[in-house]
């Protein structure tokens, strides 16, 4: 079942991946990078926050995402063994190129602001890459419904770090990353519509087990729950986010969760199971929401 439904998507890939080269535009890190504002660290030099303030929030928004970024090798490893031949193999090693753009651009932006330490960052990075700690989605379904998630996810989380490193300059790297991101997602997203009508009752059980379980990428991250405690608090990516920017959008308005037809009695318990789901993490949401105003009103 798996393997034809790679190659049955294989016109879609194609299809895709035309649309994606028609849409992307060549960009290049150096020029979103204020080389002018570096200078040369000296050996053993301390690293100093106040040399660009910002709230201990971004910063670990910042580490978090380039981290991210970094790790994508082992994505690519992950699903170039899930798919691999032909067009995927063409669409994923593209899409690794274009995400290493990201941790290039990042990085280059933190070094020359010095608004992250350059050796926590760096031993994080070789933590992080060294440890290989990356989703495994069981089937070809999971693994595209999880990256429609996640590169979404990735964009809202870019866009709203963005919005907080309070310097225009940074401003645009995160945006322009984040409307990478966006192609990415536009490519997974769609691709697991075409699946839908190929096996909707394959597609349901994977929406069912990937939201369910979702997590951000950035799991084996060094202190990566108290930092994305921090993220959500600083509402960068919080569950109500998470609920009303990715889960809502995607999986009910654009994948029809509620209407997919055909479905054995196994995908229609699926879909009944994610649904109540959805409905618990909605209300949780928002009592975390109106937690996070009241306080944010204490605060003033
Ligand atoms: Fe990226
Ligand atoms: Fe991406």
């Amino acid at each position: 079942m798996t393997t034809s439904l790679i190659h049955e998507l294989m016109p879609a890939a194609e299809k895709l991946m035309e649309r994606h080269s028609n849409s992307s535009k060549e960009w290049f890190p150096h020029l979103y990078v204020p080389w002018g504002r570096g200078r040369d660290f000296v050996e053993d030099e301390e690293w100093n926050p106040e040399e660009f303030p910002l709230p201990e929030a971004v910063r670990d928004a910042l580490f978090v995402n380039l981290l991210t970024e970094d790790n994508l090798p082992y994505y690519f490893h992950t699903i170039d063994n899930v798919f691999g031949r032909g067009v995927w193999g063409e669409w994923i090693r593209r899409w690794t190129a274009e995400e290493q753009r990201h941790s290039i651009v990042i990085r280059d932006y933190l070094m020359v602001t010095r608004a992250l330490d350059p050796v926590e960052l760096e031993r994080g990075r070789m933590a992080q890459v060294s440890g290989a700690v990356v989703p495994e989605p069981e089937t070809p379904e999971d693994t595209l419904v999880y990256v429609a998630l996640q590169e979404l996810a990735t964009r809202v989380s870019h866009r709203n770090t963005g919005k907080l490193i309070g310097d225009p300059v940074g401003y645009e790297v995160m945006a322009r990353v984040a409307a990478d991101e966006n192609l990415h997602y536009l490519f997974y997203r769609d691709l697991v519509s075409e699946a839908i009508p190929v096996d909707p009752s394959a597609v349901v059980l994977a929406i069912d087990r990937q939201v369910r379980e979702f997590e951000m990428p950035g799991t084996g991250i060094h202190n990566f729950t108290a930092r994305a405690r921090s993220i959500a608090r600083a509402g960068i990516y919080d569950l109500a986010l998470h609920y009303d920017q990715v889960l809502v959008p995607v999986v009910l308005r654009h994948w029809k969760l509620e209407e997919i037809e055909g479905l054995s009695a196994e995908a229609e318990e699926a879909r009944t199971r994610v649904l109540a789901y959805m409905a618990r993490l909605e209300s949780l949401a928002r009592r975390l929401a109106e937690r996070r105003n009241s306080q944010e009103l204490v605060d003033a």
